[in-house]
Parts: structure tokens; sequence; C-alpha cells
């Protein structure tokens, strides 16, 4: 057996050294060292020698599988470092080829379009502004006058966090307007600021409807703000989105938080004479509005006869819907790729 393990390793050492590419150094490796390889059945056999032989020879045969198994590694560094050395010299690579496309990444259509907006109002001196999603039922509801009996902050719309039983009630923002309180009571007046962000309703979930979707809140309070302010302050907003002036008016709308409270709407930016998007009006419902109720100025601490104000609050996923023509609002928070692959840059 001695002198079969010896010259296992004469054989074996000098395949390795013949051996000139790693399919061949491979191919020795398993003869070798494999499950059915030579040495491999050797090492089975040390089993059947005498108690006095087995040690001997097993030590012999451990020292032939390490010198092998040293020789295979060493033997493939240097094939490996041999073909690269010849693909650099020779005709292998092409260091000018381009390489393997990388996949590309792109813009979501929201993000998108919050970021032009970002842009457009930072060159108006506003701020951009956020605040937690998790939000206090002081700064969704109270702050913003709405009273503790409006039917919004039931549980129908709004959705509640689990609290500790006698502290402050939390709910995930239903909407962007308490960023309008956390602003002002960081930066108090005079102040203007856009806060882009996503929000959150338990709603029955259809073509225009999400548990989650995002809105855009603006805010300027300053001295003898009024309502003109307010509309070229949208109307501005609307040239962001659509590129180009658009018609607008104002009808009246109600919200807690503002008096007076409007609804603007613009004429179809798809049609001259009525569309499935207008349906047949001609005008479409873009965003509501209104000059800052004196109660959220007086809950931030500002006196209402000093400053007064104007907010609006811009649904992000609905304009982004329209300018990109898509037919459900679910698709926004779909993560599906078939759908944001098509807005690549
Ligand atoms: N926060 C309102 C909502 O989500 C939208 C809104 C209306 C915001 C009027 C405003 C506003 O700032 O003035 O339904």
């Amino acid at each position: 057996m001695r002198d079969r393990l010896e010259a296992l390793r004469r054989d074996g050492l000098a395949a390795v050294s013949e051996a000139q590419d790693l399919d061949t150094l491979y191919g020795v490796e398993s003869r070798l060292l494999g499950r059915t390889g030579a040495l491999t059945a050797e090492l089975k056999g040390l089993g059947k020698l005498s108690p006095e032989d087995r040690p001997v020879v097993g030590k012999l045969a451990n020292e032939i599988k390490q010198a092998l198994q040293g020789a295979l590694e060493e033997r493939r560094t240097a094939i490996e470092s041999a073909e690269l050395a010849a693909d650099l010299v020779g005709e292998g690579l092409d260091p000018s080829l381009p390489g393997a496309p990388a996949p590309k990444g792109g813009v979501h259509p929201v993000l998108a379009i919050a970021r032009e907006l970002e842009d457009v109002f930072s060159s108006m001196g506003y701020v951009v502004w956020d605040g937690p999603e998790i939000e206090t039922e002081a700064n969704n509801f109270d702050a913003l006058n709405i009273p503790a009996d409006h039917p919004a902050r039931e549980g129908h719309d709004t959705i509640w966090m689990k609290v500790e039983e006698g502290s402050p009630r939390r709910c995930l923002r239903t909407h962007t307007s308490p960023v309008q309180v956390r602003a002002l009571r960081e930066f108090g007046a005079p102040l203007r600021v856009i806060a882009p962000g996503r929000v959150f309703r338990q709603e029955a979930q259809d073509a225009t409807h999400d548990h989650t979707f995002h809105q855009m809140e603006g805010l300027v309070v300053d001295k003898g703000v009024g309502v003109p302010h307010m509309l070229h302050a949208m109307n501005t907003l609307l040239e962001g989105v659509f590129g180009r002036k658009l018609e607008t008016r104002l009808r009246p709308g109600f919200f807690p938080f503002v008096e007076p409270g409007f609804e603007l709407d613009a004429r179809c930016p798809f049609c001259k004479e009525g569309c499935k998007v207008c349906k047949g009006s001609t005008w479409i419902e873009l965003m509501p509005g209104g000059l800052v109720h004196p109660n959220v100025l007086t809950a931030v601490g500002l006196d209402p006869e000093e400053y007064s104000g104007f907010a609006f609050g811009l649904g992000l996923s609905r304009i982004a819907m329209l300018r990109y023509g898509i037919n459900d609002i679910r698709w926004m928070m779909s993560g599906d790729l078939r759908f944001l692959e098509q807005f690549q840059a």
C-alpha cells in the first residue's frame, strides 16, 4: 500500500504540474481526491490494515493528501494569473468595449412631480418641510380647527394607533395639513412652506382611492396675505405641472381650517369640448385651498389681527395620474415594475 501511495504522489504531482488549464486541473483533482478518487479509495482502505501499520500508513496518506491539495491550489493560482496576463496582452480583452449595461432605475411619477414643484416653489422662497407620518390627534385635527365631533376624526377614515390608556391619541396622518402647524411652530411668521408627503386613510380601495397616497400642502403666512396671492401660487403650481398656463376658476368649498375656503378648477388640459377626464364639462376640480382660519393662527401662537395667510392641499397622486394618464391610483404604491419601468428617464 505504501508503494501505491508513493506512486500516487509521484503521478499526481506530475499530472498537476502538467495541467495547462482549469478544466484539466479540475479533472486531475477529482481523479485523485474526489468522492471516487484514487487517494480517497486508499484512505478508505486504511481500516483493513493491522493496528501497527495503520497509524504509520495513515500519516503517510494524509501527508500525500495535503501535498496534493497544496500543489493543486498553487497550480490553480498560476493558471489563473497566466490566463489573466494573456488576456491583458493578447486580443482577449478590449478595455475600450462598453461594459455590460447595468439595470437602469427611474424616478417614481409622484416623486418626479414633487421634485419639480419643490424647484418651482423654492425659487419663490418657500421652504420644503415635512412632519412624521404618525401624527398626534392634536396636530392632525385640533390645531386645524377640526371639531371633536367631525366625522373625519372617527374610525371610518382615520387609522388610529394603539396607545397606552390615558396617553394622547395618535394616528397615521390623514393629510399633509398638520405640517402647516408644525412649520409655523418651528419657524413662526412670516413663512412660506410646501410639504409633500405620504398620507393614509382607511379607505375601501378602488381606481381612485387607496389607503396610502401623496399630497402636497402649501402655506403662506405674512401680513396682508389674501386670495389673489393664493390664486397666484395655485396657478404657478399648475403651470409647473402641465407646462403651460391653464384657465382657472374658484368655487366655494368648506374645510374647517380655512375661511373662506375654495375649490380650484382648471380648464381641462386634455380637450376643448369635453372628454372622459373632465366628464364632458371641460373643467376639472384640481385643488382645495383658502385663507388660513384665525383659530389655526391662534393655535400656533400667532395673532390673527396681525397675520393672515393662505393654504392649499394638492393631491399629488391625483395630479400625477392626470399628467401621465394613469388610470388607477393603486398602481402608484404597487411596486409593480411593469408600471414603474414606463417612467425611466
Ligand atoms: N387637508 C385637506 C384634505 O386632505 C385638503 C386641504 C383643503 C388642504 C384645504 C388645505 C386647504 O391646505 O386649505 O382633504
